[in-house]
């Protein structure tokens, strides 16, 4: 199968097109991002030299490049993770969110469509469902898209295009919601990694309003897994939750971080609340167990240390993001490319 995948330079992303180049060796994966703030080439570090890896940057926007792209590599499906994914940022600017999650979904929509690609996945979140009240079951496949902050709604019309494309032309899409994911590789402005990296540098541990709000923890491998069996058994025009059962206070998440960084408490701050802040998000995943066999693997508190460890033993890495120097990386590993493409005397 050749793969295009959409944001493979982000955190998912990236642990995705590893993931299929592991497991489907034979497979060819077309990687294109942007290499916005949150794209970095250094997470795809392991596959430097790989034949079967073609990174490519590029804008989901431009939805004349994309095509080109699907017809140039023979593409049989396209896994859309590109996105802006922070909600402090929609928070502070909603029209990067507008542009790429909504306007880019829809062009790299059209773009499969006339290129003939088999399927559309698109990587959605569990931010499209809204808040959940406390002790309330959790959202299933079919409750109504109620999103409360600009990250989500934009999300949520992305998803509304992929169901309407598969509607209106028949397309062969199916849209994975995920719930809050962490793992190696993580831009620390979310949670866990901004806390990991805090707490080992012995700085302060923001926390929003009380600490209450609830997230559902999946290990990012949980999700790439889920990804992948929606790619290869999901039926056309369905919509898979994924979550592992993980549901922690943001409270309980810092305590434990600084358990497993040897601090205490005295680190925690509290801070402004975010506004709009949604106090829980839960999902039932009862469907894509039973339809495509999926299981979570990583149990979470062995899945966080395993992270503490990762960011600990990976100090460059994250210095590098940090000072953001992480940025050239992409000039220097293409400089050579990226010389011989420019036109003579240019
Ligand atoms: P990320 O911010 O780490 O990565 C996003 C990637 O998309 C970056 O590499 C960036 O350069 C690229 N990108 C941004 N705009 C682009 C554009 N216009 N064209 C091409 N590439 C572009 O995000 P992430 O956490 O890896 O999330 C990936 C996907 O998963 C997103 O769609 C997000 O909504 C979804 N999701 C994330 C979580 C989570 O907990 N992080 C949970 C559920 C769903
Ligand atoms: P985040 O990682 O931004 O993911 P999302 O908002 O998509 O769930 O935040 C996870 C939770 O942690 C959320 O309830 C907000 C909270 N939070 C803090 O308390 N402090 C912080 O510095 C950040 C970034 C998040």
């Amino acid at each position: 199968m050749n793969l295009l995948v959409t944001g493979g330079a982000g955190f998912i992303g990236s642990a995705y097109v590893r993931m299929v180049r592991r497991v489907r060796p034979d497979d060819v994966v077309v990687n294109v991002d942007a290499l916005t703030y949150a794209g970095n080439l250094e997470n795809l570090r392991d596959l430097e030299g790989d034949p079967r890896h073609v990174f490519v940057r590029g804008d989901i926007r431009d939805g004349a490049a994309m095509l080109e792209l699907m017809r140039r590599h023979a593409i049989d499906a396209v896994v859309n993770f590109a996105a802006e994914s922070h909600v402090d940022r929609s928070i502070e600017a909603p029209e990067p969110f507008l542009e790429t999650n909504v306007a880019g979904t829809v062009r790299l929509l059209e773009a499969a469509r006339a290129a003939s690609v088999r399927r559309f996945v698109q990587i959605s979140t569990d931010e499209v469902y809204g808040m959940l009240a406390a002790g309330a079951p959790g959202f299933t496949e079919t409750s109504a898209l109620a999103a409360r902050n600009p990250y989500a709604a934009s999300k949520a019309a992305a998803d509304t295009f992929v169901v309407a494309f598969h509607h209106t032309h028949g397309m062969d899409a199916v849209i994975a919601r995920c719930s809050n994911n962490y793992g190696p590789f993580q831009f620390p402005e979310k949670l866990i990694p901004l806390m990991i990296l805090n707490a080992l540098d012995g700085a302060p541990l923001p926390l929003y309003g009380d600490g209450l709000h609830m997230r559902d923890w999946i290990h990012v491998d949980d999700h790439c897994a889920a990804v992948d069996a929606i790619v290869l058994g999901g039926r056309a025009g369905e919509i898979y939750n994924i979550a592992a059962d993980n549901e922690r206070t943001n409270l309980d998440v810092v305590r434990a971080i600084l358990r497993l960084t040897g601090r205490d408490d005295s680190l925690i701050r509290y801070v402004r609340d975010r506004p709009g802040h949604d106090r829980r998000y839960a999902m039932s995943t009862a469907k894509i167990r039973d339809s495509l066999g999926w299981r979570p693997r990583h149990a979470f508190d062995a899945g966080l240390a395993a992270t503490v460890s990762w960011y600990r033993d990976n100090r460059p890495w994250s210095d590098r993001v940090r000072s953001g120097a992480y940025r050239d990386y992409y000039e220097r590993q293409y400089a050579d490319r990226l010389a011989a493409a420019r036109p003579a005397g240019g």
